[in-house]
């Protein structure tokens, strides 16, 4: 049974570090800037799961502009609306990851399916891609937006696999983000971590991925040579 990959976006097929150079150009304190992008990126993180959890769904895009504007207050840093109108439009045009092309078209010519698998509405994410230039290497884009609910709700993973019509032993979810990796593999899907930092921890949940790889193209290696 072939698989289907399932790859998340942000930090998984598309590389955030833009945000940080865009905050050194705006913030008075540029060396506030890599504290700045880490902070936004857990509290947009943090804002999904509370408006996931309280039933209180909006699009992932106003978790960003809320904890963008949550950081700025917190960091005391004085951003104006046209700053923040400027940091999020730099949110919805970054490059993808030097792996991703070659990894995307060795995978697609050995016959696998790819699918772009994100927080981020369809519309938010078909942009960002194309923008990228990878989204015409994907098979679909397909949206949590469609079941107003967040990674890592069960019901995410289970709309995914009814979007592919796949079983859960031949989904594979690709992430840099444990809390994916951990979603979908506590119900059943296959997983592959893709640990872009050397650093980078692991939760200690004993909840582990089936695969750990450093880049796109060793996963599509041991992928295809796994047969
Ligand atoms: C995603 O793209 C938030 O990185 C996560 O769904």
């Amino acid at each position: 049974m072939r698989p289907v990959l399932a790859f998340d976006v942000y930090g998984t097929l598309i590389d955030t570090q833009g945000v940080t150079i865009e905050l050194e150009h705006r913030l008075a304190e540029p060396h506030k800037a890599a504290e700045f992008a880490r902070r936004w990126r857990d509290k947009q993180l943090e804002y999904s799961f509370r408006h996931g959890l309280m039933g209180a769904y909006v699009p992932f895009s106003e978790c960003t502009r809320e904890a963008l504007t949550f950081i700025d207050r917190a960091l005391q840093t004085g951003l104006s609306e046209n700053d923040r109108d400027h940091l999020m439009a730099v949110y919805a045009e970054l490059p993808a990851f030097d792996d991703v092309l070659p990894a995307l078209d060795q995978l697609r010519e050995a016959g696998i399916r790819c699918v772009a698998f994100s927080n981020g509405t369809a519309d938010a994410v078909s942009t960002l891609l194309r923008r990228a230039d990878i989204e015409s290497h994907m098979d679909d884009v397909i949206s949590v937006d469609e079941v107003k609910r967040f990674k890592p709700d069960p019901a995410v993973y289970g709309y995914l696999r009814a979007r592919l019509e796949t079983r859960p032993e031949q989904t594979w979810l690709i992430s840099s983000n444990p809390f994916d990796v951990i979603g979908a593999t506590y119900v059943g899907l296959r997983s592959a971590w893709v640990r872009r930092s050397s650093d980078a921890p692991f939760d200690p949940w004993g909840i582990e991925p089936d695969m750990t790889v450093t880049d796109l193209e060793a996963l599509a290696s041991r992928l295809i040579n796994s047969g």
